[in-house]
């Protein structure tokens, strides 16, 4: 049977940086030390007026392609996990696909809340190991800071921006041991942006009474999720055959450092074996695992043989949870023409993306000026 295991990484957050004190400026009833103490978050990144989430998906997926020396056209499934897509429709994934120049890759969007990107992981590893396919990139991309509540301070201070994507490539040696999926619908009003979609499409009321803005039930979601990590992950450990002493680097979603330490004491791993960044970004949703191994990964944290176990929690409700064999040896250092090539590569696919995009809209003119005749 073939395995899925990760060939490349990449991740992007926005430049604009915002800390606690700018908050507490900006007129939030909050402070620094309430934040911290909390949550543990001292800054968070937020995207730019018009930046949405394929622009950051397409960073971090460029630089996890550059770092498998993998070629877009080689690319056979994109799945971008996402809460806050671009568009309710088309797929962000589809807007990755004509950026990247991905022609011979479907593209579809996986929506579970903040599990979505390990949805994505399990997903797409199947397909591998299916034999569906060989190299599928998966993308947690999210701009959150367009659906939170700016004077909500119970939610507004939790959130930041931001994108991580991996490439799984087939493999002849295991990878992602096992995935876990969950979800308990129960308690989808916990955490929910109630306006928008088709239950209450958004208009002049929903606008006014703040419908559009997530809305979260903190403590219950709090007491939930401190559970639902040490189950899911001990599912997990367990399906993948081995025991939480085998555990190499616990990469838990990044939503609060209470929860992440009450998860992992439940779960006998000690602070050597854990990776937290969220006090840096805050809570990136679906882009929260990835950034982390990224990071991890950069500080000399992952090594090869190294058990990676990832869990995440979040909207829905949902769970979900993988554990990784990390086999991969560190990047390559590329020469300067390599790199060179590459660039220029990357700004001719921009150019043919928006050339594909004028063409189309020059049929659309082309056919209504000159209909053809229907049989
Ligand atoms: O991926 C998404 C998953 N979501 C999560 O992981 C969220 C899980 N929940 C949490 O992280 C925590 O419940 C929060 C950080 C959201 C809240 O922390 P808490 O310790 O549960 O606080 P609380 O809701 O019990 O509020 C305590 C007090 C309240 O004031 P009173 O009623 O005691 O006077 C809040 O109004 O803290 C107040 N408060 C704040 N004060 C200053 C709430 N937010 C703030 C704030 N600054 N930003």
């Amino acid at each position: 049977m073939p395995y899925a295991q990760v060939a490349g990484w990449g991740m992007y957050v926005p430049s604009r940086v915002v800390t606690n004190d700018h908050l507490a400026q900006m007129g939030l009833d909050t402070s620094d030390e309430w934040i911290t103490a909390r949550t543990g978050i001292k800054e968070r990144r937020l995207a730019a007026q018009g930046e949405a989430t394929s622009d950051l998906a397409v960073k971090a997926a460029q630089r996890a392609l550059d770092v498998a020396n993998a070629r877009p056209s080689e690319i056979d499934l994109i799945i971008v996990a996402t809460c806050t897509p671009d568009h309710l429709m088309p797929a962000t994934a589809a807007l990755v696909q004509d950026r990247l120049s991905c022609n011979n890759a479907g593209a579809v969007d996986v929506n579970a809340g903040c599990s979505g990107f390990m949805y994505a992981i399990g997903l797409g590893a199947a397909q591998i190991e299916s034999g569906r396919a060989r190299r599928v990139l998966v993308i947690g991309a999210d701009v959150l800071s367009s659906y939170v509540d700016w004077q909500d301070r119970s939610t507004c201070v939790l959130f930041g921006d931001g994108a991580g994507a991996l490439l799984l490539q087939v493999s002849e040696e295991p990878g992602i041991l096992f995935t876990t999926l969950g979800s308990d619908g129960s308690g989808a009003g916990l955490l929910v942006i109630p306006a928008g979609g088709s239950r209450l499409p958004s208009n002049g009321n929903t606008v006014r009474n703040g419908e559009h803005y997530l809305k979260m039930n903190g403590q219950q979601v709090f007491r939930w999720a401190t559970q639902i990590i040490e189950r899911a992950s001990i599912k997990t450990i367990r399906a993948s055959g081995l025991t939480p002493d085998r555990i190499d680097l616990f990469i838990p979603h990044q939503a609060n450092l209470r929860i992440i330490e009450a998860a992992s004491k439940r779960l006998g791993l000690n602070e050597e074996k854990l990776f937290v960044n969220l006090s840096r970004y805050g809570n990136t949703t679906n882009a929260s695992i990835p950034i982390a191994l990224c990071e991890a990964i950069a500080m000399g944290r992952v090594r090869p043989d190294d058990h990676i176990l990832l869990t995440s929690f979040g909207s829905g409700l949902s769970w979900a949870a993988t554990v990784i064999r990390w086999g991969v040896p560190l990047p390559v250092r590329l020469s300067p023409w390599r790199r060179f090539r590459r660039r220029t590569g990357r700004q001719w696919t921009s150019v043919r993306s928006s050339l594909r995009r004028q063409r189309q809209k020059a049929r659309f003119w082309w056919e209504r000026i000159f209909p053809r005749n229907s049989v």
